[in-house]
């Protein structure tokens, strides 16, 4: 355990905290309310069975009895209807990464829902409108519940262009119990690939490194490649890389799509644990991934290879969010570390406005508007922060101040490494109380974590200790 970790493990959650209290004499709607309407979509039913299960000998907490979970795998515009039937012995929740469902979904114990009890079970209910490559997880203490297992993937294929190319999700985690790096389960994942067969690789990052957030750089080498889409959504015109270094945050995704060369096998590498703090210890893990049969291709320094830069890739396309710049409302979001005093205990925290969760100050926002948040990552040194919103997808509008000069990007997560700024736009077009946090766990844990609190609504729901509800 390094100093942050013990630290952060003083942080106490109140006793009893509501993110959005009704309050008396104003109309509100509760979150509960906030549900998909009713409708004949084609029906995806799923069960999800949260047990406990061994695995190689380590317990692990699973979906279904796998780390990752089934692939859920649905086409656009379907409904899907999935029961979480919790057989472990603590509460649990499911949320929906990326996908933008009614906030009464979003799997938020102690924000859009109690966490669902042992023995109990619980129905979500939505409709993927959108396609792309997106992860579920759980959301009741997720900083233990992530790592021990509890999460898989969530794909929705495009109604416009059915998925032809050989499909792989690749989902990048830590083996339960453990530090180790693992794609689905295995240090070395050999996949099939026929010589000149068109290959889609849909990479999601659910591995906890290190307290610093440091993000994952997965590389392919061995055969040129499109990044076609990033958080799940298209790039426009995206062009073809070498080996470049991907930088994946927590939480994000980037789908690649290559051919495979006529003979040879393409290698997917970059995947360790990175700079952990105790490296001194042991070397950090890595994982690789191989596509194919026949001659590896030659090996990289992954270190030494360019970092794929996101703002300048592809081409502009018209992008109504992008393009507006008009908003209605700026927010700072100034992303801070360091010792503090939080409930009367000294503790190092991660900031959000000098400020830890659940005390953030709330982004209060009215349906329609558009949203920019300019945020700031006060570290100039060390520390990572993948920032993901609930419910919304943002449109990145300029990093370090220099406006994008490619394709639009669209995502559900921006990565701010040190010293960094980004700025991102949104349309508030869902209601709810919705969160927006770092995605390294125990940043999170460690009170980067804040709401944006739609006009008119509120939640019965509280977490803290009375409740038993941690969304962090
Ligand atoms: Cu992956 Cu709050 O979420
Ligand atoms: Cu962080």
């Amino acid at each position: 355990m390094s100093w942050l970790a013990a630290g952060t493990a003083l942080n106490p959650m109140p006793l009893a905290f509501n993110a959005a209290p009704a309050l008396a004499g104003q109309a509100s709607t509760s979150v509960v309310n906030l549900v998909a309407p009713a409708g004949s979509e084609p029906l995806k039913t799923f069960t999800l069975t949260a047990q406990v299960v061994s695995i190689g000998g380590r317990e692990a907490w699973t979906f279904n009895g796998s780390v990752p979970g089934p692939v859920l795998r649905v086409a656009q515009g379907d409904r899907l209807r999935v029961t979480l039937v919790n057989h472990l012995p603590e509460a649990t929740s499911i949320h929906w990464h990326g996908i933008r469902v009614p906030n009464a979904e979003d799997g938020v114990a102690g924000i859009t829902q109690d966490a669902v009890g042992p023995g109990r079970s619980y129905v979500y209910e939505f409709i993927a409108s959108d396609a792309g490559t997106f992860w579920y997880h759980s959301h009741q203490d997720p900083y233990n519940q992530i790592p021990r297992g509890l999460f898989g993937a969530l794909v929705v294929e495009p109604l416009a262009s059915p998925v032809r190319e050989r499909d792989y999700v690749l989902m990048i985690h830590t083996v339960p119990g453990e530090a180790t790096i693992a794609v689905d389960g295995h240090p070395n994942l050999h996949l099939a690939a026929d010589p000149n067969e068109t290959v889609r690789l849909r990479l999601i990052n659910a591995a906890s490194t290190d307290n610093y957030g440091t993000p994952l750089t997965p590389a392919l080498v061995g055969a040129p490649y499109t990044i076609a889409s990033l958080d799940g959504h298209d790039l426009n015109q995206p062009q073809v890389l070498g080996p470049e270094q991907i930088t994946l945050g927590m939480g994000q995704r980037a789908d690649l799509l290559f051919k495979m060369p006529s003979s040879g096998a393409v290698r997917l590498v970059g995947l360790s644990g990175a700079a952990k703090p105790l490296a001194f210890l042991g070397k950090a893990s890595t994982a690789a991934v191989t596509i194919g049969t026949g001659a590896a291709p030659p090996h990289v320094d992954v270190g030494r290879l360019p970092r794929f830069d996101l703002t300048s890739y592809g081409s502009p396309t018209p992008d109504s969010i992008l393009d507006d710049g008009r908003y209605d409302l700026t927010q700072n979001i100034v992303l801070g570390t360091g010792p503090g005093f939080h409930n009367g205990e000294f503790n190092i925290l991660d900031t959000i406005n000098g400020r830890t969760s659940p005390f953030v100050i709330p982004i209060h926002v009215s349906e329609g508007e558009v949203v920019r948040l300019h945020i700031v990552n006060s570290d100039k040194d060390r520390m990572w922060h993948p920032i993901h919103i609930h419910g919304h997808i943002f449109s990145i509008l300029a990093r370090n101040g220099h406006r994008l000069s490619g394709s639009p990007v669209r995502v559900d997560t921006v990565l701010v490494g040190p010293g960094e700024t980004w700025d991102v736009a949104f349309r508030a077009d869902n209601p709810g109380i919705w969160m927006l946090h770092c995605h390294v766990l125990v940043h999170a844990l460690a009170g980067m974590s804040m709401t944006i609190n739609y006009d008119g609504i509120s939640t019965p729901f509280t977490m803290g200790s009375r409740s038993g509800n941690v969304p962090e």
